[in-house]
């Protein structure tokens, strides 16, 4: 039987209670055995709520004394990389909150960390994970439904502060990184490289529409893949309530709408945009509720990916492609320019 992976958490604020301490606190071949935050309360909380053995209040001093196998890092964006690198370097296994870090120079610092330690890290791009999600992306392999020239993602909510997180710092600049289009838009430009490949240029407008707060609260985004064949479109927002939230994949075959509140649907049927041929389309519902899975699987995820010894296209060159692109979309909105992006990069 293998060992068992002595587990560590690094920030013990929302999405570490919701996900990484319950995740491995349940998990079979773990034992959760340290967990850090600078705040007390914190502390107190990851080892009344899940039974994590010792607590610190410096990352640095965790990792120094703990031999960990695998680390969460769940703290604010600005220190990702920094606590990334530091966890390699210590010769753990990593999940990484997203954004995976706020520069590319960061994510070439995590890439040869990862690198030089043989290591697995696993960003922590949740709405792969997703049942729906995770049948979509076969459908759409398998060729089910054909060619994908347009996708669409919407995730919106009402800011993660208050409400969320145990504080306000998403809406600090120097914390945070970024606004809606980082935090919701990272997750959104993810799904739409997952589908439909690499992307060659991006148009976008982030924007303070409503929020009292020097980021954006508002963005669109358009995309423009490197195959020349196909388009995306990215809605994000920290100002209204959900409304739909999911994705939408069109391919000449047929498409998929995964409506995280109501429903996943495949519509098949030759489609043809010119109207020459007969169209004949049929919907079928194939998952009342397509965002099973997500959180509550991303650490047995991360514990299958270790054990495999390959992060899959899960790992950091997914979390590089992303922030590349979000980047761009911000580049774009300052400059009100399309931004093309580098070849090699991401
Ligand atoms: N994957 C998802 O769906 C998802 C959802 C929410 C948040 N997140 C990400 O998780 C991260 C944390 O967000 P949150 O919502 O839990 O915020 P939060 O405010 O609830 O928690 C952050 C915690 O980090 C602690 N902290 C502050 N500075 C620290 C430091 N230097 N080292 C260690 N800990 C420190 C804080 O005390 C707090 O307990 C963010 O990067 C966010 O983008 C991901």
């Amino acid at each position: 039987m293998a060992k068992k992976l002595r587990a560590g958490v690094i920030g013990c604020g929302s999405i570490a209670q919701a996900l990484h301490l319950p995740g491995y606190a349940r998990q079979p071949g773990v034992a959760l055995v340290a967990a850090c935050d600078p705040d007390k309360k914190r502390r107190a909380e990851a080892v009344g709520g899940f039974g994590v053995e010792r607590t610190y209040a410096d990352y640095r001093e965790m990792l120094a004394v703990e031999e960990l196998d695998v680390v969460s890092v769940c703290s604010p964006n600005r220190f990702h990389a920094e606590q990334a690198v530091a966890a390699l370097q210590a010769g753990a296994h990593v999940l990484l909150e997203k954004p995976a870090a706020l520069s590319m120079k960061e994510i070439d610092r995590i890439k040869a960390a990862v690198r030089k330690s043989g290591k697995i890290l696993i960003v922590g791009y949740s709405h792969r994970f997703h049942r729906g999600n995770l049948k979509a992306k076969k459908l759409v392999e398998s060729g089910a439904i054909g060619e994908p020239y347009m996708i669409r993602v919407r995730f919106a909510h009402m800011g993660p502060f208050p409400g969320w997180a145990k504080s306000d710092w998403f809406y600090k600049p120097e914390l945070a990184g970024g606004g809606a289009l980082l935090d919701m838009g990272i997750h959104a430009i993810d799904q739409c490289l997952w589908f439909c490949g690499p992307v060659r240029s991006v148009q976008a407008t982030a924007v303070t529409l409503r929020k009292d707060i020097q980021l954006d609260d508002n963005a669109v985004v358009q995309l423009e893949f490197a195959n020349g064949k196909t388009l995306g479109y990215i809605e994000v927002g920290w100002t209204s309530p959900t409304g739909f939230n999911g994705v939408e994949i069109m391919g000449d075959g047929g498409s998929i709408l995964i409506d995280y509140a109501n429903g996943m649907t495949l519509t098949t049927g030759k489609v043809t945009p010119n109207l020459k041929a007969r169209v004949q389309r049929k919907t079928r519902l194939l998952d009342p509720k397509p965002t099973t899975g997500g959180w509550s699987i991303e650490v047995a995820e991360l514990v299958k990916h270790i054990r495999m010894k390959s992060d899959r296209g899960h790992g950091i060159d997914a979390g590089g492609a992303a922030l590349q692109v979000a980047l761009a979309a911000y580049e774009s909105s300052r400059t009100g320019r399309r931004v093309k992006l580098m070849r090699g990069r991401g």
